[in-house]
């Protein structure tokens, strides 16, 4: 459980000050290992991928676009999502927990699982444009 710790201090602390993309990704790459070498070539990678587990959302750019930086649309409500790209949408991984809570309920519903830190961090890194 060792590896944890520094995700859960910097989680604590980018609560009160809030996160920043760099921060939010380093905790979750922290999480997995020091050695943990971050991909944006996987991020790219994973959000594309088509997981076949839900018919309806096969992959992260079901609802967020092909592109990151363009503005989505929910599959089944309809609604309009913000683009992910902080580029594009300065509100983007800023928060900890609500980056986390959407984590959890994509990758639940997409994936099929909870996404592992280290698949986080390469998303964000891909989504950042490649931190
Ligand atoms: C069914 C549509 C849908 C799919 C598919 C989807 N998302 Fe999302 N995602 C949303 C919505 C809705 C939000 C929250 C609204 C918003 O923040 O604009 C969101 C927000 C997020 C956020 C929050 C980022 C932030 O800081 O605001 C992350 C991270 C995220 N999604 C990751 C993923 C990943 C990873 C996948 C693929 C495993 C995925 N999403 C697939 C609809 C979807």
């Amino acid at each position: 459980m060792k590896p944890l710790i520094p995700f859960v201090l910097v989680a604590a602390s980018a609560t009160a000050v809030a996160g920043t993309p760099v921060q939010i990704l380093d905790a979750y790459a922290n999480a997995v290992g020091a050695a943990y070498q971050v991909s944006a070539q996987r991020g790219a990678e994973f959000y594309a991928r088509k997981f076949g587990v839900s018919a309806k959302m096969d992959s992260c750019a079901t609802c967020h676009t092909g592109k990151p930086t363009q503005a989505g649309e929910h599959v089944i409500t309809g609604k309009p999502i913000k683009p992910l790209a902080p580029a594009a949408n300065a509100d983007r991984f800023s928060d900890p927990a609500k980056v986390e809570k959407w984590f959890k309920r994509n990758c639940t519903e997409v994936v099929g699982r909870e996404c592992s830190a280290g698949e986080k961090a390469d998303f964000i890194a891909f989504v950042s444009g490649g931190l």
